[in-house]
């Protein structure tokens, strides 16, 4: 049985992930895998009312992060995690890193908070790792660019309404991220023609599958 693919899409509001997926949606289907499209906060009836709530009303930091989580429990649970099971392409717009970068980057809350509660959504029982993406497709831009982009779209929520200086931190909480995870992330450099960040999206996918083929080869 072919195994799940769980790749995730991160950036700062404005970085353009949207086209991309969808490409990729088409790609995976035309090829003939099941793809799941699906996006967080939100991807079931409970975690989409709990986005409404974090994207447009005032909180306390910690209860926003612990919402995102709330969220993300429900996610796993009644979608991403039968759908690996099923042996499903799961293409999820945005996923934890989006948590460190927006609430530990950009809101400075507490990191290694931020791991325990990662720790405790992310476990699986049985499993000595966590549940993490094979690929995480940063498409990464400077936070000047990515608010003009934002200036010409639709009415900001509470995140796309912050000043540049809140997008040059998540843009750190990403690049950290990065650090520590270099095996499955995928640097993008968005802020060039879409031709060209396609170019670079497809690589980082056909890169993961060739990876898939030789450990399935050699185990
Ligand atoms: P979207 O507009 O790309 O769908 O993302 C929703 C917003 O929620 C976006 O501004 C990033 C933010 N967000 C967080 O702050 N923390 C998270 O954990 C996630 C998943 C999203």
């Amino acid at each position: 049985m072919t195994r799940g693919l769980f790749i995730s899409f991160e950036g700062i509001d404005g970085a353009g992930k949207s086209t991309h997926i969808e490409g990729l949606a088409e790609l995976f289907r035309a090829q003939g895998r099941q793809v799941a499209l699906t996006r967080e906060p939100g991807g079931t009836p409970l975690s989409e009312k709990l986005r409404a709530l974090v994207l447009h009303d005032a909180m306390d930091p910690l209860t926003e992060a612990l919402l995102m989580f709330a969220a993300r429990q429900e996610h796993i649970v009644q979608v991403i995690v039968p759908a690996l099971a099923r042996g499903d392409v799961v293409l999820c717009d945005r996923f934890t890193d989006a948590t460190f970068a927006y609430q530990g980057g950009g809101r400075g809350f507490d990191w290694p908070m931020l791991e325990t509660l990662e720790q405790l959504v992310q476990h699986r029982t049985g499993q000595t790792h966590l549940l993490q993406p094979d690929l995480t497709i940063w498409f990464d831009l400077p936070p000047s660019v990515a608010a003009e982009r934002l200036v010409q779209a639709r009415v900001p929520d509470k995140f796309e309404a912050q000043p540049v200086a809140f997008f040059e931190q998540v843009r750190n909480g990403y690049a950290r991220r990065c650090a520590q995870y270099p095996a499955r992330f995928a640097q993008i450099n968005a802020n060039q023609a879409r031709e060209a960040v396609w170019l670079e999206v497809e690589t980082a996918v056909l890169n993961l599958l060739a990876a898939r083929q030789v450990q399935g080869l050699s185990s």
